[in-house]
């Protein structure tokens, strides 16, 4: 495994031209390293710069300023650009947008066809990409009866299938109901611990965060916090300045200390309620 970082934004500034020519620059001077088989989250207030980061992460857009490299290729470089996008998959919010198959398994097999991937190779990638993310039952079923959470399974399968060394899920949970949401969550856990890929979940979400190595906040298109979940969340006041949300047991134990009780940090609710029966227990 090469030691060099999957990821690398340097200085990375982004600003949209539109009719009215020049933008605000809603990427400004972004510098990240992340190491291959990291399962990092992504959160911020709405505008904050998280989908324009993934957009440039493969290669849809290209900075405006600065140096963004994906496995040590520049993105810069149109030579370099569809390597970039099998090397980094992308899921978005609305499962409906991206299923485009009439099977679950033809739409699996869509990025091989465009690769040139020959027939029988297809076939084993398609069938090793349903394995796992447990979907091989509905290889032949249509994609529009499947619930929310399934078609999002099936997206990932689409990107597994290319052998990617990066998913970014950009809000891949948000349409889903709390059964789905669960489902994706554990799975993009699973092909993190299984496949080593590494994982970069932009989300609304706080207690989807608990769970990942790493939690970079962005704020007015700049990184404000960037730590283990344990590091982001202490940082409490910063996060509600910028009117972000933390995990519900983040949020009781800052109520208990306005209260005068003091508890032992737990980004956990079963943590947190550890901690108050143990409190109760020894008062
Ligand atoms: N195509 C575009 N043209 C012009 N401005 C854009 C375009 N897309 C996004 N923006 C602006 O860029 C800024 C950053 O947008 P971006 O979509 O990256 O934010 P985000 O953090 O993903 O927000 P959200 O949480 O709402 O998804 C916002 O001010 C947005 O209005
Ligand atoms: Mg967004």
């Amino acid at each position: 495994m090469s030691s060099a970082p999957i990821v690398q934004v340097d200085g990375v500034s982004y600003v949209y031209s539109g009719e009215q020519g020049e933008g605000a620059k809603v990427l400004d001077h972004v510098d990240l390293v992340i190491e291959q088989g990291t399962f990092v989250s992504v959160i911020g207030h709405n505008g904050s710069g998280k989908s324009t980061l993934a957009k440039l992460l493969n290669a849809l857009f290209v900075p405006t300023g600065g140096v963004l490299r994906i496995c040590q290729m520049d993105t810069r470089d149109t030579a370099s650009i569809w390597e970039i996008r099998r090397n980094v998959g992308m899921i978005f919010q609305n499962p409906d947008n991206q299923i485009i198959g009439t099977t679950v398994e033809d739409d699996v097999a869509f990025g091989l066809e465009n690769l040139g991937v020959p027939p029988d190779e297809m076939r084993i990638r398609v069938n090793e990409a349903l394995a796992s993310v447990q979907m091989e039952s509905f290889a032949l079923s249509q994609p529009h009866k499947l619930s929310g959470g399934q078609k999002q399974r099936v997206a990932i399968a689409g990107v597994m299938a290319l052998k990617p060394s990066v998913i970014i899920m950009d809000e891949a949970t948000a349409m889903l109901d709390p059964q789905g949401r669960k489902e994706v969550m554990a799975l993009a856990h699973q092909l993190h611990r299984t496949n080593g890929v590494t994982i970069l979940n932009i989300t609304h979400f706080p207690e989807e965060t608990i769970d990942s190595d790493r939690v970079i906040v962005m704020s007015g298109g700049k990184v404000l916090l960037d730590g283990t979940p344990g590091q982001v969340y202490q940082e409490y006041e910063t996060l509600r300045a910028v009117g972000l949300d933390v995990p519900f047991a983040v949020r009781m134990q800052h109520r208990l200390a306005e209260a005068g009780v003091t508890v032992s940090p737990s980004l956990r609710q079963e943590g947190m309620v550890e901690e108050l029966c143990r409190l109760l227990l020894t008062r």
